[in-house]
């Protein structure tokens, strides 16, 4: 039995809600007129506390979307989010950008590192940005916790894919966030790498009690949440809840997929128009919130 939620204090975690993170009727629609993309559709969502979701859905589903939106890196057209008790809605820039800095971590496709610095400075950035000086070892633990000690002096180049990723999960705990997102943290990696991933993510809600949120194309990387919700032109249109394996997963994205085929007139499922959006909405080097702050 996975554990439920904790709405108590765990490894330095309060959360003040049993969720980590709650959307009420969120929209987002992009553009105006007749080019309006609508990519989003009143979602209400919740994710609980010490839960780990996986999000799956064709291409241009809105998966990506709904992670911007429930992380504060986008703003919604219409809806609210909370992020751990936190509503975002009618938040300053300046108390949006403190929350997401201080309780939501985000893991990207393509790694996101700053390559000119080590991991060890790497995984630190937050804690600095944040006006905190790391305390001793509080790096080297989170890069022990990834596997990855033997490595703090390496710059991102000198990295493997599969350990750039280890490091960029090191940085987006090491503040202890209330809610960790991932977009298609494995998508750029072989299948050893994307194992070990996977796992990582898996023990960071086991062991430390973390709220993972990870969009994923895999039945393999679903299979390790504890629920998968399934989107379709920007709405949660199937839902499966306890630990599901593979093929049960990719049965229901196999249908999902030729339902959302035949609704659009038996054409291809989109996949031109989305491509980099994983790297976050023009935040600079794709870092995102944390680097646009140094540049102020
Ligand atoms: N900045 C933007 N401007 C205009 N349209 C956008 C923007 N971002 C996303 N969209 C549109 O919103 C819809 C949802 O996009 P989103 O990136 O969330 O899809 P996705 O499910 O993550 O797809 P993929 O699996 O290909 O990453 C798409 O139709 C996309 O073209
Ligand atoms: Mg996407």
């Amino acid at each position: 039995m996975r554990p439920a939620a904790r709405p108590s204090k765990l490894d330095g975690m309060t959360t003040n809600s049993t969720h980590a993170v709650e959307l009420t009727a969120v929209t987002r629609r992009y553009g105006a007129g007749e080019r309006a993309v609508t990519a989003l559709d009143a979602i209400d969502a919740t994710f609980r506390a010490g839960t780990f979701t996986a999000v799956m859905g064709p291409s241009g589903s809105g998966k990506s979307t709904l992670l911007h939106c429930a992380a504060g890196l986008d703003r919604v057209t219409s809806g609210d989010v909370r992020i751990d008790g936190t509503t975002v809605t009618g938040l300053s820039e300046r108390a949006l950008t403190r929350l997401r800095r201080d309780r939501v971590g985000f893991v990207f496709q393509a790694f996101n590192l700053v390559p000119a610095l080590t991991a060890a400075q790497n995984v630190a950035l937050p804690l600095r940005l944040a006006g905190r000086r790391p305390a001793a070892g509080e790096v080297t633990a989170a890069l022990a916790e990834v596997g990855l000690d033997g490595r703090a002096g390496h710059r991102p180049s000198e990295l493997s894919g599969g350990q750039q990723q280890r490091v960029a999960i090191a940085r987006a705990l090491v503040t202890r966030p209330a809610v960790l997102f991932a977009d298609e943290p494995t998508g750029a990696l072989d299948a050893t790498s994307g194992a070990e991933v996977l796992r990582l993510l898996r023990s960071a809600v086991d062991r430390h009690g973390r709220t993972v949120v990870m969009v994923t194309h895999d039945p393999y990387a679903a299979a390790h949440a504890d629920r998968v919700l399934f989107l379709a032109d920007g709405r949660v249109v199937d839902e499966l809840t306890g630990p599901a394996d593979a093929e049960v997963i990719a049965v229901r994205t196999a249908r999902l997929e030729s339902a959302h085929r035949s609704s659009r007139g038996g054409g291809r499922a989109d996949h031109g128009s989305v491509v980099g959006h994983g790297a976050g909405f023009g935040h600079g080097n794709g870092f995102g919130p944390l680097t646009d702050e140094v540049a102020r």
